[in-house]
């Protein structure tokens, strides 16, 4: 069985769509799972697919990269908290709407509450939805068990303020209630399906390095139609949009751009 065969197949078995995903780097993963567990050709893998739940679930961890931490690029988020969130609140009577997509285990959706919390917002003057395409992160996102590795970027002051040690296991820190309260968490495979309208702001952030330009350029298309005209596009540190204007887009600064409907 070729690549593309196996590529097929294990899309139908695992609910997947892999167009749209840069092949290559889905081939190398596949390989090297199938190295980890003697798997000799693509045809056992899909034999083994078919067969063994832990090495499916296996399968779609090596797949997706859930990497994810607290204030992720501090500047970035430095900027979103002096420049753009106070934008939107000066700007808006309404809901601030706030979607973060893909959320991983929840620390980009919580790193901005906590910073509309810090900026004085009540929770019923703002939405955050949070999604990704894995459930079990999704599960781990709603708990809000979180390590030190991941709140690394976290000032100490809202270390104290907005995170629990728990007694026994040093290591690990649990979310505050009335953040974690404030966060909606929802599964949505970003590349199949449709989209809710009327964001201020939108995180696509470290999700766009895994597509192609084809794809991106489908998502970019589909973000922006639903951002609500003056809206933001938060994107990660390394992703840009080329020709930003063909989307009705303005780079405004580092990872950031506008809609604007000239
Ligand atoms: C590297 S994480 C990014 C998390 C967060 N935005 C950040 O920058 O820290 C990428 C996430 O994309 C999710 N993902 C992969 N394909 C997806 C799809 N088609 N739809 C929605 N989420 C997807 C993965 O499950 C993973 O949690």
């Amino acid at each position: 069985m070729d690549f593309e065969s196996f590529k097929n197949e294990a899309a139908y078995l695992l609910k997947i769509n892999f167009d749209g995903y840069k092949l290559k780097r889905v081939q190398r993963r596949t390989d090297s799972l199938m190295r980890r567990h003697n798997i000799e050709d693509y045809k056992k893998c899909i034999d083994k697919l078919k067969k063994d739940n832990s090495f499916k679930d296996a399968y779609l961890k090596k797949f997706t990269i859930n990497t994810s931490e607290f204030f992720r690029n501090p500047k970035s988020f430095k900027y979103l908290e002096n420049e753009i969130l106070p934008d939107l609140i000066n700007k808006n009577n309404d809901k601030i709407k706030i979607w973060s997509a893909p959320c991983s285990n929840g620390s980009e959706p919580y790193t901005v509450a906590i910073i509309l919390n810090e900026l004085g917002l009540k929770n019923n003057e703002y939405e955050i939805l949070a999604s990704d395409l894995d459930k079990d992160i999704l599960k781990k996102a709603k708990e809000a068990y979180y390590s030190s590795s991941s709140l690394k970027n976290v000032p100490d002051k809202l270390m104290y303020k907005y995170f629990n040690p728990l007694s026994d296991e040093k290591n690990l820190y649990q979310l505050s209630r009335k953040i974690r309260n404030s966060v909606k968490f929802e599964k949505k495979d970003l590349i199949n399906d449709r989209y809710s309208s009327g964001w201020n702001l939108i995180l696509s952030r470290n999700f766009f390095i895994y597509l192609t330009k084809e794809q991106k350029d489908i998502l970019t298309e589909k973000f922006t139609k639903n951002l609500k005209n003056n809206g933001y596009l938060f994107l990660g540190n390394t992703e840009f949009i080329f020709n930003p204007r063909k989307f009705n887009l303005d780079k405004i600064k580092l990872s950031f751009y506008q809609k604007n409907l000239k």
